[in-house]
C-alpha cells in the first residue's frame, strides 16, 4: 500500500476498492456529499468506481477524507467526491488530500486534472491553483463549475 505519514496524525492512504477501507470511505461521502441532500450513495453505481483509484485521510486512525481519480483522457484525471468530515473541515486536510492526489495523478502520467467543483467549495479549489472554466451547471440539484489544474510537468522539475 502506498502510504505517507503527515504531520497532526494524518495520514494519507491509496485504498483498494471493494476493501474494508473503501467501505469506510463509502460511508464517509454518504455523510458529507449525498445524506445533507437527501441521498444516498448507494444509488450511486460504486461498480463503475472498481477502476478508479481511491484515496483516504485518516486522523487519528479515523477515516477524516476521502477522494477518487478517474482516467478520463490519455493524460487527464478527473478528481470525485473529495469530503473531509465535517467536524474535521478547515484545519488543512482537504489541502493534503488534494496535494497528495497531485502526486499519485504525476505517478500515472497524468498532466492534468479536472474537476466538477460544488459552488461553495470554488475558493477552496482556487486557492489549489485550480481554475474555473464554461458556465456553471446543475448536478445533484446544486451549482457546479469545471475546473482544472495543469500540473507541472517534466520541463518545470528541473
Ligand atoms: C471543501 C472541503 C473538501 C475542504 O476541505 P477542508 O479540509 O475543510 O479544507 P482545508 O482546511 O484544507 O482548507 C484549505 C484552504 O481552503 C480554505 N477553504 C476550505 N473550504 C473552503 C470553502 N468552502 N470556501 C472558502 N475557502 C475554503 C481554507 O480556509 C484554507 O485556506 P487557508 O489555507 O488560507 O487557511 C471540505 O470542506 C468539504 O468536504 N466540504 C463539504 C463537501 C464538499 O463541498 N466537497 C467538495 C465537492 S466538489
Amino acid at each position: 500500500m502506498n502510504m505517507v505519514t503527515e504531520p497532526e496524525n494524518i495520514r494519507l492512504e491509496v485504498i483498494a476498492w471493494g476493501s474494508a477501507d473503501y467501505e469506510e470511505a463509502v460511508r464517509l461521502r454518504d455523510r458529507v456529499l449525498r445524506q445533507p441532500l437527501g441521498m444516498s450513495i448507494y444509488n450511486d453505481d460504486l461498480q463503475a468506481e472498481r477502476q478508479d483509484i481511491h484515496l483516504l485521510a485518516r486522523a487519528g486512525g479515523r477515516a477524516a477524507g476521502v477522494l477518487l481519480l478517474r482516467r478520463i483522457g490519455r493524460d487527464t484525471l478527473q478528481m470525485k467526491q473529495v469530503a473531509v468530515d465535517e467536524a474535521m473541515q478547515g484545519r488543512g486536510i482537504g489541502r493534503r488530500l488534494v496535494g497528495f492526489a497531485e502526486q499519485t495523478a504525476l505517478k500515472e502520467s497524468a498532466r492534468k486534472l479536472m474537476l466538477h467543483a460544488r459552488m461553495t467549495a470554488v475558493p477552496f479549489y482556487e486557492k489549489l491553483g485550480y481554475v474555473k472554466t464554461g458556465e456553471p451547471y446543475t448536478e445533484v440539484g446544486i451549482p457546479h463549475w469545471t475546473m482544472f489544474k495543469e500540473l507541472p510537468g517534466e520541463a518545470n522539475e528541473h
